[in-house]
């Protein structure tokens, strides 16, 4: 195999030149970190199953005409995407209070909020990823008018349907991470969902137990990491091909 051309490598996933113009490979990693990677760990398998997860996540998103950068899983730890301009900013959908809301404002963990609630993060690891409003974002240029338009839009859309496919599978949708990116065709210009969406950016609960299937498990080490990302994929009906037995997937070709 050719060695390819990496472009980027972030805490979790790895992105490759892409076999044609306008695509990139997109690598996931085991690697896990927190609180802007003060902390960090393995979570063995997790790249196999987040791949899975976010490549069945982003198909059913599509089919409902959300559009997103995923063109099709490649491996068992490559995806092929299309090669986006990232917007700067993490969009957070709440539905319960759980995290950085429950301490921020003292709202008990758990507690369902009167409405979703939709934050913005500016993507700045050296900032420590800072809370800003819509002011900030158009005001600095991060996004224009019309772009968080389209990106609240889709991010509503994306929260209502998640949160009936989690709970048609016995899991709570708490709140999630998402970002968008700019994808030029031609002379156009479209907002996309990016990047991925997987138990490490969601927080997702057992609907009966309130037990955390996410990488809160991580974060709070909390133990059996694998096995809550597992049952995550296992209930979606997902579990990779080879089952729970060969998680590790095969290394980085670089
Ligand atoms: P928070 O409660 O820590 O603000 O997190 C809200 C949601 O966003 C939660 O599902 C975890 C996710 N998240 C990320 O994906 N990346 C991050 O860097 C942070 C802080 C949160």
């Amino acid at each position: 195999m050719a060695r390819r051309r990496q472009l980027y490598e972030g805490k979790a996933k790895i992105l490759f030149e892409g076999p044609e113009p306008g695509t990139l490979v997109q690598y996931f990693k085991d690697d896990a970190t927190a609180f802007n990677a003060q902390k960090k760990g393995t979570i063995t398998g997790k790249g196999v199953l987040n791949n899975r997860i976010s490549e069945f996540l982003m198909t059913k998103l599509a089919e409902i005409n959300i559009p997103t950068h995923f063109i099709r899983r490649l491996n068992m730890r490559e995806q092929l995407i299309k090669e986006v301009e990232i917007v700067p900013i993490e969009v957070v959908v709440r539905n319960i209070a759980a995290g950085s809301i429950a301490q921020r404002l003292g709202i008990p963990e758990g507690t369902r909020l009167p409405r979703s609630i939709v934050e913005y993060y500016y993507k700045n690891d050296q900032l420590n990823d800072p809370m800003v409003g819509e002011e900030h974002i158009t005001a600095f240029g991060w996004a224009t008018p019309q772009d968080m338009d389209d990106i609240i839009h889709l991010t509503l859309r994306i929260n209502d349907f998640l949160t009936g496919l989690f709970l048609g599978v016995g899991i709570t949708l708490v709140d999630f991470k998402i970002e968008f990116g700019r994808l030029y065709e031609n002379e156009d210009m479209r907002i996309v969902l990016a990047d991925e969406i997987s138990p490490d950016n969601c927080r997702l609960w057992d609907a009966k137990t309130n037990e955390k299937m996410d990488k809160d498990r991580f974060r709070r080490d909390l133990g059996k990491i694998e096995e809550a990302y597992q049952e995550v994929a296992r209930r979606l009906g997902i579990l990779p091909e080879a089952g729970a037995r060969d998680l590790k997937g095969p290394e980085t070709m670089q």
